[in-house]
């Protein structure tokens, strides 16, 4: 108990905890809030408190759409897109991003120049948790994104798909929207 005690003391003691929530609270309003209201979202969309968003005026969420805990979409910083269509389902973990940097050779990755691509995903689309959604990939509606894929490349309406890189391994048929006569 006295060690307990005198750990929570060590904490409190130290000023570089006070430094560390500031900084936590500042990633916070930068990533989260300070960008919540520069999305452009349709009605009923809902978001974990912790998903961190880029450039956000530059990222589209469709009507109902949800996204999960600890996931991340960044728009680039310049021109690419991410545009979600209605009620999208992103478990936690999902990942996507438009923009890579360059690799060419001599020179530090972190100093290219980035190359942006824009993200269409459609409508009624499911990204199981850790999906990973690479710049310039198109998502057509009623995709179901199996858990752990990286997308690298466009996926047709209708299919299931997973893995590394992400292929096709199943169709899931007619979405939900379809059936009920709104696709
Ligand atoms: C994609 C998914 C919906 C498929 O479920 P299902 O239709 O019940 O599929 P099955 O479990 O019957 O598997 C079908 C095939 O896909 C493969 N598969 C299933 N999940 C996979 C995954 N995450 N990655 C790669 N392959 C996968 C199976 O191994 C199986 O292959 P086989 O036919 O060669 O044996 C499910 O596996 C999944 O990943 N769900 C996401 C869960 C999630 O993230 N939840 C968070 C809450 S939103």
């Amino acid at each position: 108990m006295n060690g307990k005690l005198s750990g929570v003391a060590r904490s409190l003691l130290n000023p570089r905890t006070y430094a560390q929530a500031f900084r936590l609270l500042h990633f916070a309003s930068y990533s989260h809030v300070q960008q919540v209201g520069r999305l452009n979202r349709g009605r009923d969309v809902t978001f974990a408190p912790n998903v961190s968003f880029r450039n956000a005026e530059r990222i589209t969420l469709g009507d109902g759409t949800h996204i999960g805990e600890q996931s991340i979409i960044w728009a680039g910083n310049s021109t690419g897109r991410v545009t979600l269509g209605e009620k999208c389902l992103l478990a936690p973990h999902v990942t996507i991003t438009a923009s890579n940097y360059g690799t060419v050779p001599g020179r530090f990755v972190m100093d290219q120049p980035k190359i942006e691509r824009d993200i269409v995903i459609g409508r009624d689309v499911w990204l199981g948790a850790n999906t990973v959604v690479l710049a310039g990939v198109t998502i057509g509606d009623g995709v179901v994104v199996a858990a752990g894929a990286v997308v690298t490349k466009d996926i047709p309406a209708g299919a299931i798909v997973g893995g590394v890189p992400a292929r096709i391994i199943g169709w899931r048929g007619g979405s939900a929207l379809a059936e009920e006569g709104a696709a």
